[in-house]
């Protein structure tokens, strides 16, 4: 298999997590972890939303999250918007990256945004030209582009065709969605192989959900075919509000310690995003998905059980295995 040398984490935990939690998040919390998570040394992260706060409740304050989250030097605080009203809001704001979000399935589309893809595709537009106006690059996601819940695989041709729309409208990345977490392995690696042959050049996000344990497994698909930049979410925070069944996005942590584990370079300190999860957990005042802030990480020492400890005078790793061998090799 053939692995990048770095690759760049973009958190989502606080938008696409956080507008799926029922009980209002306190902004300061918010803030909090934030900034947590960006002195872990997360460099591109998806604040908030600015869209309808009565469409999305809980991200509601994005104004003042953003306004009182540290801004740090070399992180990029990007937001997702869905309409014109939220691209000036957010511009307002100082948002430094707009993601606008349209789902390769028109089914999907309507029951996220209550419109059809055209229409969808009418407010880019529009929020292209705010965006341009006040020099703020714009992403065009790909949502539902492996699988739609309602209308099952979506075909390959119909989201490269929505990625040209896009592409039409000046975006600076696209960006591909497995939404649902339906998709396999090799369906999206045949999908992100696809993206980047047709815009050689452009950047590109992966964004995956675990719905179906496929999450790692997906991100090692698409790297073998050169995609650097994936987004993840603290904790496994996450679902959509408007897919049936869906669960937690990549998690954040289990996805840098898997990276760490095959030699990949994310500038990010494992340690501090492990604190950031349980803060999480605490905040959100439930069981969250991530595996390795409940395991530990798999290269770290366990304390030795206290029962082995009260034998034979064991102390340490050393004596344990020098009592299974009285000294002599393993295989001697
Ligand atoms: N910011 C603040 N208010 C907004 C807004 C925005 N970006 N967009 C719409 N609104 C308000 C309107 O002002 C209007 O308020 P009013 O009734 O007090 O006049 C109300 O919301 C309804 O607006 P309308 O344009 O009729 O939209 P709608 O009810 O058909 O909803 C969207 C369409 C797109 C605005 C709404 O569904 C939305 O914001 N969805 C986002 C969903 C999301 O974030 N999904 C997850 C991302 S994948
Ligand atoms: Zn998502």
């Amino acid at each position: 298999m053939k692995f990048p040398s770095a690759v760049t984490v973009r958190e989502v935990g606080t938008r696409d997590g956080f507008q799926m939690e029922r009980g209002f998040i306190p902004t300061a919390d918010k803030v909090q972890i934030v900034d947590e998570l960006t002195a872990a040394g997360i460099r591109r992260i998806e604040v908030t939303s600015f869209v309808s706060p009565r469409a999305v409740p809980q991200l509601a304050d994005a104004e003042e999250v953003f306004a009182r989250a540290a801004r740090r030097p070399g992180v990029s605080y990007e937001v997702l918007v869905a309409n014109s009203q939220g691209a000036r809001r957010a511009v307002a704001a100082g948002a430094e990256r707009l993601l606008v979000v349209i789902a390769a399935s028109d089914v999907f589309n309507r029951a996220n945004v209550n419109m059809t893809m055209r229409q969808s595709l009418k407010q880019a537009q529009q929020i292209s030209e705010v965006a341009r106006g006040a020099g703020v690059p714009m992403i065009g996601a790909l949502a539902a582009a492996t699988a739609c819940p309602y209308t099952g695989e979506v075909p390959q041709e119909r989201v490269l065709w929505l990625a040209d729309q896009f592409v039409e409208l000046g975006v600076s990345e696209l960006y591909v969605a497995d939404s649902m977490g339906m998709g396999y392995p090799k369906q999206l690696q045949r999908l992100t192989a696809a993206v980047m042959e047709r815009f050689p050049g452009l950047p590109l996000i992966v964004h995956l959900h675990n719905t179906r344990g496929m999450a790692l497994a997906n991100v090692m698909a698409a790297m073998e075919v050169g995609a650097t930049t994936f987004d993840a979410s603290i904790g496994g925070l996450g679902g959509c509000p408007f897919a049936p069944g869906a669960s937690g996005n990549l998690c954040t942590e289990d996805l840098v310690h898997m990276l760490h584990g095959l030699g990949i370079d994310t500038g990010i300190d494992l340690d501090g995003l492990l604190a950031a999860s349980a803060r999480v957990e605490r905040v959100v005042g439930h069981r969250l998905e991530g595996a390795v802030v409940h395991a530990g990480k798999s290269f770290q020492a366990f304390p030795i059980p206290p029962q082995l400890l009260a034998r034979e005078g064991v102390r340490t790793v050393q004596d344990v295995e020098g009592l299974a061998f009285k000294g002599r090799p393993p295989n001697g």
